[in-house]
């Protein structure tokens, strides 16, 4: 991020902020240098003002997103994203902070490569960008990084996203490491010897579309493993993605027996089941894979119930061309930091089954609270003026050419969401300004 325009004063008008459950109550916002430096009701304009009045048009100002699961590709396959376009993608999405895996060529390893990834991150990203390292060099094998050179560098926390660890004993040296330095482990949980080269949830749709299934016990079977590890070692072992209700069986005893887990769950593992796969579509195809109807219904009530701590994209941009390939070929992962806030908004909110409050902090307050991200996910005077604008009121269908991202890898093209971004600011500047004017 630039520093150039940081000392522009900007008075947001018209805003509306959330009060608590579904409450909406008049906000103004007076930002100077980077800083939210007053929050009222109403902020009248001073005598002689000087600086910009953005008027919010009674839109939501909710604090900056937060996603701590977001793919890149730069360096690697700068095909698919880069550092700016990714950026540009969360900051149209309202995110103004995402974690970035590590599953990079070259991987962020070793310090010298975390430096460097650390220095292309703020230089060349639109928004704040924390970086994951690898757990095992190059994400392969059983040599462990050097955590603690790691941790001095400016690390988000660990993980080998992607793939599973397959070994007991280097999880257990890895998790006694990142304990070490007190930094999570996020887990990409799958054992590799129960894949059998599924493609999509082992069940009916597996046997409709004569493709070969996955198990939920490639994800159980190391879970479990990594749950009994966690305990030995003390270490926060925050698993990825989970999707299917055996997974939160699993957590949610491990949590009630004091093991310090916690987890994320995706917005598309939210809103679509495998039952929903229209036919042999790439751009259904992720990894975990989408589970069953109850599968996606637990992962609601596993928020409602705490057992799920937060809500992450897992946004993984892959070129048309590959995903073209259909579901035996096309490589796992969709695109979601532009939809996230709009379909939770439009299928949870908008429903009653959650409030604005709770979609909220699933997707700023908490997972900052998770990793510890002091300043981030929270609007307060004196804070950082990093926010976002959403239209709560206006319906329209997603579309793929308004995408900032390199990716076009969904399945939620057409969907008719409310919850549009209006604007997004980081540290006082706009990084994303909607252009196409809806009413
Ligand atoms: O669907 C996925 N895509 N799951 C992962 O774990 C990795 C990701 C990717 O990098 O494309
Ligand atoms: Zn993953």
């Amino acid at each position: 991020m630039t520093n150039s325009s940081k000392s522009t004063t900007i008075l947001i008008k018209n805003a509306q902020i959330n009060s608590g459950g579904n409450q909406l109550q008049p906000q103004e916002l007076l930002i100077q240098a980077g800083k939210i430096t007053a929050m009222a009701t109403e902020i009248p304009i001073p005598a002689n003002f000087s600086g910009q009045i953005f008027d919010a048009e009674h839109h939501l100002v909710s604090p900056g997103l937060v996603d701590l699961h977001v793919h890149l590709r730069d360096p690697g396959q700068t095909y698919k994203e880069t550092i700016a376009t990714g950026s540009q993608a969360a900051a149209r999405g309202g995110f103004t902070y995402i974690g970035a895996m590590p599953n990079l060529t070259p991987a962020p390893d070793t310090p010298a490569q975390l430096a460097v990834m650390n220095q292309r991150n703020q230089t060349e990203g639109v928004v704040h960008i924390g970086q994951y390292a690898t757990l095992t060099t190059d994400r392969r094998g059983d040599q462990l990084v050097d955590f603690a050179g790691l941790a001095a560098t400016g690390v988000l926390a660990f993980s080998n996203d992607g793939s599973g660890i397959q070994t007991a004993d280097t999880m257990y040296r890895a998790m006694l490491a990142a304990k070490a330095v007190n930094k999570p482990v996020a887990a990409h949980v799958e054992d590799d010897s129960l894949r059998h080269g599924g493609v999509l949830n082992a069940g009916a749709k597996a046997r409709e579309l004569g493709l070969p299934g996955l198990l939920e016990v490639v994800q159980t079977a190391q879970l479990a493993r990594d749950l009994v590890l966690a305990q030995a070692t003390g270490v926060h072992y925050h698993v990825c993605h989970v999707a299917t209700a055996a997974e939160l069986t699993l957590i949610r005893q491990a949590k009630a027996a004091g093991v310090q887990v916690t987890c994320e769950v995706s917005p598309h593992h939210l809103l679509l089941a495998d039952q929903d796969i229209p036919g042999d579509d790439a751009n259904y195809k992720m990894n975990p894979p989408l589970r069953t109807e109850s599968d996606r219904q637990a992962m609601v009530a596993g928020l409602l119930d705490g057992t799920i701590d937060c809500i992450a994209t897992d946004h993984a941009p892959h070129s048309q061309a590959e995903k073209e390939q259909g579901f035996r070929q096309a490589p796992f992962g969709i695109v979601g930091s532009e939809t996230a806030f709009a379909l939770l908004y439009t299928k949870f909110v908008q429903t009653g089954i959650f409030t604005l409050a709770q979609l909220l902090n699933w997707l700023s307050q908490r997972p900052a609270a998770l990793f510890q991200l002091n300043q981030v996910g929270r609007l307060v005077v004196g804070g950082p003026a990093d926010l976002a604008l959403f239209d709560l009121d206006h319906t329209a269908p997603i579309m793929v050419q308004t995408f900032a991202s390199k990716g076009q890898n969904s399945p939620f093209i057409g969907w008719p969401v409310a919850g549009h971004t209006v604007a997004t600011m980081v540290a006082g500047q706009f990084v994303y300004q909607r252009q196409e004017v809806q009413r």
